[in-house]
């Protein structure tokens, strides 16, 4: 057996999600426990390189992982990732290569729908529509804006394809320019700003999201009943005072212990579903 002890664990993240199974004990930001070696090298994979909520996960064994033991767990852990959550499951769907790396795996954009249902969403930088057309599935009216016409010209035939079109208002346009003309103060902002292929896993700040930025100089959040934001698992939260972060895991086999991306409640008036 391995005494195990992980550090870094900001106060909103489940240990017991992260970590998986074990009899963990949790004090401020560090949790420790007794695990198999085989148990003890798959987390020590799991968690190698992760920061969440911009702090980087610190990971010991007493006594040391064997080599052969972390070489292993590396190999099965790198194999799982390809059993990672579906993005489209319908056949059909447009993507192009950013639409592909960007779109929210559909079960977490339904999920994420659900909690708006019967809102209206501005969904500004709707990409190839997955977020659209899971907030449409859950009965939301949305306005998908879209600077590149290719991509939302996606985003309307991938919502034809799951048959909630009638639901979204297509724009073509910039993010604050399109998001600035709701005029319903119940509605919520979803933003989901492009974080590209190489995001950087130990720590990003504001600075890496221009629109992002653009849309909070604007003050848009304060026209909005909520604003959520999705942004990378390292996503430094402390660079959003005031906002509600939320770790959203994968459904994947090989992702469910997988923090995906976070979810910030930027601002609300009328609370987050
Ligand atoms: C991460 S992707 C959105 C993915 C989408 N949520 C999905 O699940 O399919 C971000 C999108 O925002 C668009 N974008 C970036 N900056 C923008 C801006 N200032 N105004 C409008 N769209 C923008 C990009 O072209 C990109 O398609």
């Amino acid at each position: 057996m391995h005494r195990v002890f992980v550090s870094g664990l900001l106060p909103w993240i489940e240990p017991a999600r992260l970590l998986g199974p074990g009899h963990w004990s949790v004090e401020a930001r560090s949790a420790h426990t007794e695990l198999p070696t085989h148990a003890a090298a798959d987390l020590d994979a799991r968690l190698r390189g992760v920061s969440i909520g911009g702090t980087a996960l610190g990971f010991e064994s007493q006594p040391p992982l064997p080599r052969t033991a972390v070489r292993a767990a590396r190999t099965t852990d790198a194999r799982r990732r390809r059993d990672g959550s579906v993005g489209f499951s319908r056949a059909g769907v447009r993507l192009d290569d950013e639409g592909k790396v960007s779109l929210t795996p559909e079960a977490l954009a339904l999920a994420l729908g659900e909690r708006f249902a019967g809102r209206t969403v501005v969904d500004a930088g709707c990409g190839a529509g997955g977020n659209s057309i899971g907030f449409a599935r859950a009965g939301c009216r949305v306005v998908a804006i879209e600077r590149d016409a290719r991509r939302l010209a996606d985003a309307r035939h991938n919502a034809n394809v799951y048959g909630v079109a009638s639901q979204i208002e297509f724009v073509v346009g910039e993010a604050v320019a399109g998001a600035i003309r709701c005029a319903d103060p119940e509605a919520v902002l979803f933003l989901d700003p492009p974080w590209g292929v190489d995001w950087d896993r130990g720590g990003m700040g504001l600075a890496a999201f221009p629109m992002l930025e653009s849309v909070l100089a604007a003050g848009l959040p304060a026209r909005y009943g909520a604003t959520v934001v999705k942004l990378p698992p390292s996503f430094r939260v402390g660079e959003l005072p005031g906002s509600r972060p939320e770790a959203v895991y994968g459904v994947g086999g090989g992702d469910s212990r997988r923090v995906k991306f976070l979810l910030l409640v930027v601002a609300t008036r009328t609370g987050f579903g």
